[in-house]
């Protein structure tokens, strides 16, 4: 089988380089400037000439903040995007796996969210990627959306990158204490989509749908900041600032974010066998990349 996948240089994206996947199947990574999902005729042109027999979406307009300023860009590539995706993908018979996000959710429960729990985005980028779930599952019954959360990798940037990078710099480093989440390895996130590829590939059609997954391991931004430099301590001997934990509201941001970003995970596992993995390992090898980059 066939897959292609849009947003091929994002930290989920390049994830794909360097795995085979399945046997029978044969990756077709297209970055923004071979496939452009805002384009209808570009996604036309290229579903029609490469015939996929699978469409994983992982291009996105993910940057949060700047998407209160730029709504019409972030809801061009999260919402116009998909839809285009779809509506091919449907025109075609080809299944379409769409990445979404936590920021769906307004974060005010006290447990972790359902795949059914009702969407209520805080900002402009959960809202933009709540539109596109929509489109998605309204023009293509043959489609899984995976939300996922709190997503860190190798590539690209993200908050651990992040962190090494001011840990390095300054003596203190403040972090909120009060949002609660799963973080998720980029590289984990692509195994899970492969894993479900395969059954789809194997012929399963009765697991169409929404599903949670992220990480396994509660924790905070300022938990995970803790942990990100005493692993890197031990991993390459970092001289460690003062974590400083601060509220969300004495870190004020353009865009709100959700206090409560776990997911349940269980449906995953019950219809795909799918089983969260700790994220440390993850952690691990990002900041051994890190390392070997400097
Ligand atoms: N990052 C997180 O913490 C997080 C959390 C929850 C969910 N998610 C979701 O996870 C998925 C993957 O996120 P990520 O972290 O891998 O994002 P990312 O690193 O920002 O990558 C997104 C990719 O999409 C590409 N792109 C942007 N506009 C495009 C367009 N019009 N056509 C084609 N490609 C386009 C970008 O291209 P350029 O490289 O040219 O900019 C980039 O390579 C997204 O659906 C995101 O919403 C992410």
């Amino acid at each position: 089988m066939r897959l292609i996948i849009t947003g091929a240089n994002g930290q989920v994206g390049r994830e794909f380089e360097k795995t085979a996947g399945f046997p029978g199947l044969e990756i077709i990574p297209l970055a923004r400037n071979e496939l452009d999902i805002t384009s209808r005729r570009q996604v036309e042109k290229t579903v029609e000439a490469l015939a996929p027999g699978l469409v994983v979406n992982a291009a996105a307009y993910t940057a949060v903040d700047m998407a209160e300023k730029e709504p019409g860009k972030a809801f061009a590539v999260n919402r116009e995007g998909p839809l285009n995706l779809a509506e091919v993908c449907r025109a075609r018979s080809v299944p379409l796996i769409h990445i979404s996000t936590d920021y769906v959710f307004d974060g005010t429960s006290r447990i972790p969210y359902v795949e059914d729990d009702p969407a209520s985005p805080l900002g402009v980028y959960g809202m933009s990627k709540w539109e596109g779930e929509q489109a998605v599952r309204n023009v293509l019954d043959e489609h899984i959306i995976l939300r996922v959360s709190w997503v860190f990798g190798v590539h690209g940037s993200n908050f651990v990158k992040t962190m090494l990078r001011i840990g390095k710099e300054r003596r203190e480093v403040r972090v909120v204490y009060d949002q609660h989440g799963c973080p998720t390895p980029a590289a984990d996130i692509a195994g899970v989509i492969l894993s479900i590829a395969e059954q789809i590939c194997s012929g399963r059609t009765d697991a169409w749908g929404t599903y949670h997954y992220s990480g396994l391991g509660e924790t905070t931004w300022f938990h995970f900041a803790q942990k990100i430099f005493s692993m890197a301590d031990s991993i390459v001997a970092f001289s460690l600032p003062v974590i400083i934990p601060i509220s969300s509201t004495e870190y004020p941001t353009p865009a709100k974010r959700p206090l409560n970003s776990v997911f349940d995970c269980s449906r995953i596992k019950a219809v795909f066998g799918i089983e969260q993995a700790p994220w440390e390992p993850g952690l691990e090898a990002v900041i051994r990349a890190w390392k070997s980059e400097e």
